[in-house]
């Protein structure tokens, strides 16, 4: 197929940040955006040319996205499937239903992993309460249930500790079908960032180095310190499920190092990835612009790194007290706010980014926790908290 050229309108399913951001290089590159979201004011719509309000599982909405659209590509694998495969019969839709199937269910995700012969942390499905109970026999404790569908910033997940305490585990995740994956007691996490034509041509984003807390991305450093080998084969496992996958776009494979150097998978994302927002002001390529590439058929662009940097999570709970005092970020010129557009913030939400760049002078690690020990210590501009 022919490639999808500026001018095109770009479907989104999803207008989240990550839409959001896409659209905002799509529309640099003269592409016209459409999204689907239930908020059409949400962060992706303030920036689109075309709203349809609608909800993920509404296939009536998603069509009219699709009818309007020369392309459909999403921010979230959490589009049903089904939803995916009636519009696929009318228009491009990059990653396809296929590729959605396997992700956005847990245990159909672990078995492709498995199939693929990539390592990964060990697991077990849970489905009533004797599988529960033989799980916990065979992958001991600590251990992690997580639900296999419709999980995000660790929500559907619960640690379990002892065999005691099972079925409380179970409870608190809503007692939905799960998997239950061994507690990996990890030297670091780092990230895989890749995209892949229409053509099978793969490019690589340098490694992402990733520290959560509460299990939400709190900071991404790149690039990652890691040996060139380790390096090497984090991209490898990461190109061999795209490969697999048959996927279209920019793709990311989470992955623990274990404290013996070795790798394993915790996930796949089959989108652009949190843990690759350094890119949107460090990489000569951002992985969004990468992203409307691959979507749209265009050869891929140079997803070099121009200068290290470093990529601080704004979660709601900084909003605690009212809009946050930016000073701290305007008084550091190499570090740059992005903020989402979302009109109400709640502990954990994602409500922007600050990426801080290596000037040569001051190190971006350093400024970036200044800048959040500031943000969290700063009183704010506003003392009423915003509504919504
Ligand atoms: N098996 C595990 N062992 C140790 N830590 C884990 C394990 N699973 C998850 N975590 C921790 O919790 C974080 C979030 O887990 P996971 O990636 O499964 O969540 P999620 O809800 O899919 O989040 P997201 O989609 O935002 O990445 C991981 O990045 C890691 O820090
Ligand atoms: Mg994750």
């Amino acid at each position: 197929m022919s490639a999808i050229l500026p001018g095109a309108t770009i479907g989104f399913l999803g207008g989240g940040q990550l839409a959001r951001m896409m659209a905002l290089e799509a529309r640099r590159m003269g592409y016209r955006i459409a999204i689907l979201d239930p908020d059409p004011d949400g962060p992706a719509g303030q920036v689109a040319d075309h709203c349809i309000e609608g909800s993920f599982d509404d296939v009536d909405a998603a069509q009219r996205l699709a009818e309007h659209s020369q392309v459909v590509t999403l921010d979230t694998e959490h589009i049903p499937a089904e939803v995916l495969e009636r519009i696929e019969k009318t228009t491009p839709v990059r990653p396809s239903a296929d590729v959605l199937r396997i992700i956005q269910d847990r245990l159909n995700q672990r078995r492709f992993i498995e199939a693929q012969g990539a390592p990964q942390v060990r697991w077990a499905a849970v489905s009533d309460p004797e599988s529960l109970k033989e799980a916990g026999e065979s992958i001991g404790f600590p251990c992690i249930l997580k639900t296999r569908r419709s999980g995000y910033d660790g929500k559907g997940q619960a640690r379990i500790e002892r065999a005691t305490d099972l079925a409380d585990g179970w409870e608190a995740i809503g007692k939905a079908p799960a998997v239950m994956e061994a507690f990996v007691d990890f030297d670091r996490e780092i990230s895989t960032l890749l995209a892949r034509g229409v053509d099978g041509e793969i490019r690589f984003h340098p490694l992402a180095h990733n520290d959560h807390r509460h299990h939400i991305l709190h900071i991404s450093r790149a690039p990652a310190d890691v040996p060139p080998e380790m390096a090497r084969q984090a991209q490898e496992i990461g190109e061999g499920l795209a490969t697999a996958l048959g996927h279209i776009g920019m793709i990311a494979a989470e992955l623990f190092v274990k404290r013996d150097g070795s790798l394993l998978v915790n996930e796949i994302a089959p989108r652009t990835h949190n843990s690759g927002h350094y890119t949107f002001g460090a990489c000569v390529t951002s992985q969004f612009e990468q992203h409307v590439r691959a979507t749209c058929g265009l050869p891929l662009g140079d997803p070099s790194l121009q200068r290290p940097a470093v990529m601080l999570n704004l979660l709601g709970d900084l909003w605690s007290g009212g809009e946050p005092d930016w000073t701290s970020v305007w008084s550091h010129p190499s570090a740059h706010l992005h903020l989402y557009g979302k009109a109400s913030a709640r502990p954990g939400r994602k409500m922007g980014h600050v990426l801080v760049v290596d000037d040569g002078k001051n190190d971006p690690g350093a400024v970036a926790e200044k800048i959040y020990q500031d943000l969290q210590g700063a009183a704010p501009r506003a003392s009423v908290a915003r509504a919504g």
